[in-house]
């Protein structure tokens, strides 16, 4: 038998783990024949609700599962960990933006950074979903100065696909068809979805739709999507968090398709002239686990103006919790 591999997720009571859980153990990270140990991390409230959860795991007998650990104990949860899934925080609820969770959930990426310094693998891939998610990953990337930075990244892969599928139900085909999309910035509403360098079927995306409709229609349906969710279901995006958690691990481990890319919100190195080190969402390619910022695009004073938006959003909550970095 393969190593099995260690996967935690922290929030595993939660409504994304819900549906998160399960794909990882159905094998849908690493394969049909990799076996995983998943360590679950709850709040000592939350532990009973997770019992729920357990149950339910076993109650699969997965082939793939062999062994889960349960407990509140971030210490015992990242022990060892090869992957980390970021996910415990507070969601926000109807007419809040992401960026009023910041003091309530600050402090989690502050201890949980500190920790996964400590004990997790060293080569650990970390995915912050938790909102605000962009400056969560700062804060875990601050207290882990003994892991590289870009063990971290958080989480834009639901804006990345949510900006494909707009674009692919404008056009009538699938989205397979969709290439070189890139959302900019911050996982927030001014988050900047941007169709220049896309491609549908190898042709020039803003040729095929009018520019009316990419500015009116495609961008806040975009940066909105979250919202519109939250107003619909009454609570924020479970289904598609998880699976985008999952689109993003897996290009981590299998790398990009040749000639695409995807959104990633990683250190800023200094590209396209955003400040060092900002967790900022960049259009990137994955090779042999390493993500590389994709460089040397043309931006024109319309992107360019989004992007900085983005920045200067992304330098007040920076500001707003300078006292855990
Ligand atoms: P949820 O409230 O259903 O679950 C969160 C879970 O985290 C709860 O069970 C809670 O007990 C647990 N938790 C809280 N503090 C914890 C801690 N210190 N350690 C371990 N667990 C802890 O929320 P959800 O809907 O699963 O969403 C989780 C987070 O993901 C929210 O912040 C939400 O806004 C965010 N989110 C981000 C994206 C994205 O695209 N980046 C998408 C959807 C949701
Ligand atoms: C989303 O984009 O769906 C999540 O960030 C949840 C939210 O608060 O919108």
């Amino acid at each position: 038998m393969k190593t099995p591999v260690e996967i935690v997720v922290t929030g595993a009571a939660g409504q994304i783990s819900y549906s998160l859980l399960f794909r990882l153990a159905a094998g849908e990270l690493l394969g049909p024949d990799q076996p995983i140990v998943l360590r679950l991390l709850e709040i000592t409230p939350a532990l009973g609700m997770l019992d729920g959860v357990l149950m339910e795991l076993y109650d699969c007998a997965y082939p793939l599962l062999h062994k889960i650990v349960v407990t509140d104990n971030p210490r015992e949860a990242f022990s060892g960990v090869d992957y980390a899934f970021l996910v415990g925080a507070k969601p926000r609820k109807q007419g809040m933006l992401r960026s009023d969770l910041l003091q309530q959930n600050a402090e989690i990426f502050a201890v949980q950074g500190r920790i996964l310094n400590e004990v997790a693998n060293r080569k650990v891939k970390v995915l912050i979903t938790g909102n605000p998610a962009n400056t969560n990953a700062l804060i875990a990337i601050k207290n882990a100065p003994d892991l590289e930075p870009d063990c971290f990244a958080a989480m834009t892969m639901l804006d990345h696909t949510r900006a494909i599928s707009q674009l692919a139900l404008k056009c009538g085909l699938a989205t397979t068809c969709i290439k070189n999309v890139t959302v900019w910035g911050n996982h927030s509403c001014t988050q900047y979805p941007d169709l220049h360098h896309a491609k549908v079927n190898g042709i020039d995306a803003l040729s095929l739709v009018d520019n009316s409709w990419f500015l009116n229609e495609f961008i806040p349906t975009v940066q909105y999507r979250g919202t519109e969710v939250i107003k619909a279901r009454g609570q924020s995006s479970a289904a598609s968090a998880a699976n985008a958690a999952i689109v993003h691990m897996r290009k981590i481990i299998e790398g990009t398709d040749p000639g695409d890319w995807v959104s990633m919100a990683v250190a800023s190195d200094g590209s396209y002239g955003i400040a060092e080190g900002l967790v900022y969402s960049f259009p990137v390619t994955v090779k042999e686990g390493r993500v590389n910022i994709v460089k040397g695009l043309d931006l024109n004073e319309f992107s360019l103006h989004r992007l900085k938006l983005n920045e200067q959003e992304l330098k007040e909550e920076r500001d707003a919790i300078k006292h855990l970095l």
